[in-house]
């Protein structure tokens, strides 16, 4: 099986369209050229709209944890209490983030997969003494979305700012943040969007541009002050640090891909593909991990069965299929694995991952119907319209 042809099912990164691969290819351009400054126009344009927002979008070079970095080092000052409701690795890492930055987290743990209980967020909130709140779209250590609709309801009451990690759930599931009064959204380039890792993407509105702009106190972070990169994103033709040129020209092609399947049926690809594969788990007699009614559609997240090691069926999937799925996150190393689909995965690739997964837990002695999973796949996807 030749590297090149292998299947990369994880959830983020994940495999990139051709188009954009193309885009990626293209000579070194001079970062404040008409054709360079061109495309970092459109491609923050895309972004905005993808974001569902009239606020000011950001795009600059890093992983989604700079999107992290960037919305507390620039919203939180030393003292301000800050809300993170966590159920999952990546909704607990705020905590240390806001503490690095002399912010106090006002804990509110869950169960990881368990989904949010609304009434506890309400009353945390009633204090109306947070300066924001954190919240995960999709965690992608459990699979497990979370309803950023509703939690918008409650946060429009207070004066908390609203900041939401969307890095695995944004162009893959339904995220409208100014409609659910979202202050901060951000994702990362690796996931739904579809292009390879190496860009932060997140927009502020204006009232979380109205709190850096009222600061008590100056933004420690020089890299990630907003205040410096905000002539650039209004003018990308302006100098702070230089832009990856490449990646830019990347993630305008990823995004225009994005406004020309709609977002609409993008969302609803993904819920497709989401229903084919857990059907397909069911069948096979796998267990998912994130509460029923609350998983997420970027990616499926089954227990591993009784009886099979986690390093035999990646193994067997990555060596004898070509298929490459990721292991458990943090305390469910072992005990879960990670399949993602999301970006621009295809119905082929679905299928191919679903039969690599049933022919490995086959030959592991797992007890199932040899074709099960594919079959009931088949029905979602064959009684589905998945295309635009
Ligand atoms: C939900 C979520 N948030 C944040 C991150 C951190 O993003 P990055 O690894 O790009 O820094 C990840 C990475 O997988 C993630 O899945």
């Amino acid at each position: 099986m030749g590297v090149e042809r292998e299947l990369l099912m994880i959830p983020g990164p994940t495999m990139v369209s051709p188009r954009v691969l193309r885009a990626l290819a293209k000579p070194v351009l001079s970062h404040v050229s008409t054709e360079f400054v061109e495309a970092y126009t459109e491609a923050l344009e895309l972004q905005r709209k993808l974001f569902l927002t009239e606020g000011t979008p950001f795009m600059l070079s890093g992983s989604g944890t700079l999107g992290m970095e960037a919305a507390i080092a620039n919203l939180v000052e030393k003292g301000d209490r800050v809300l993170c409701v966590e159920n999952g690795f990546f909704g607990e890492k705020w905590e240390e983030i806001v503490e690095a930055h002399g912010g106090v987290v006002d804990r509110l743990r869950f169960e990881w997969g368990a989904p949010l209980d609304l009434k506890q967020v309400e009353e945390r909130l009633s204090s109306n003494d947070h300066k924001a709140l954190t919240v995960e779209h999709v965690d992608t250590s459990t699979g497990i979305a979370n309803p950023l609709d509703k939690v918008g309801e409650l946060a429009r009451e207070t004066d908390a700012l609203y900041i939401v990690d969307s890095v695995c759930g944004i162009g893959g599931m339904p995220l409208r943040m100014d409609e659910w009064s979202i202050d901060l959204c951000l994702t990362g380039s690796q996931k739904a969007v579809g292009a390879p890792p190496g860009v932060s993407m997140f927009c502020l509105n204006e009232k979380a541009w109205e709190a850096v702009e009222k600061r008590k106190t100056p933004i420690q972070d020089y890299y990630a002050n907003l205040k410096r990169w905000r002539p650039i994103m209004e003018n990308p033709r302006g100098y702070f640090a230089t832009p990856a040129v490449g990646m830019v020209l990347g993630m305008r092609e990823a995004l225009r891909i994005i406004h020309e399947e709609g977002l609409e049926a993008r969302w609803r690809r993904h819920r497709v593909f989401s229903d084919a594969f857990k059907a397909g788990l069911e069948a096979l007699n796998l267990e998912q991990f994130p509460a029923k009614g609350s998983e997420a559609h970027t990616l499926s997240v089954p227990r591993i069965p009784e009886g099979v090691s986690d390093s035999d069926m990646r193994g067997l999937m990555r060596i004898k299929y070509g298929v490459i799925i990721a292991g458990g996150l943090g305390k469910l190393g072992g005990k879960t694995v990670r399949v993602g689909h999301m970006g621009n995965v295809t119905t082929n690739d679905l299928v191919a991952t679903m039969s690599a997964l049933e022919m490995s837990l086959m030959e592991l002695g797992h007890d199932m119907e040899p074709g099960a999973g594919l079959g009931a796949a088949e029905k979602v996807l064959a009684t589905h319209r998945t295309e635009a």
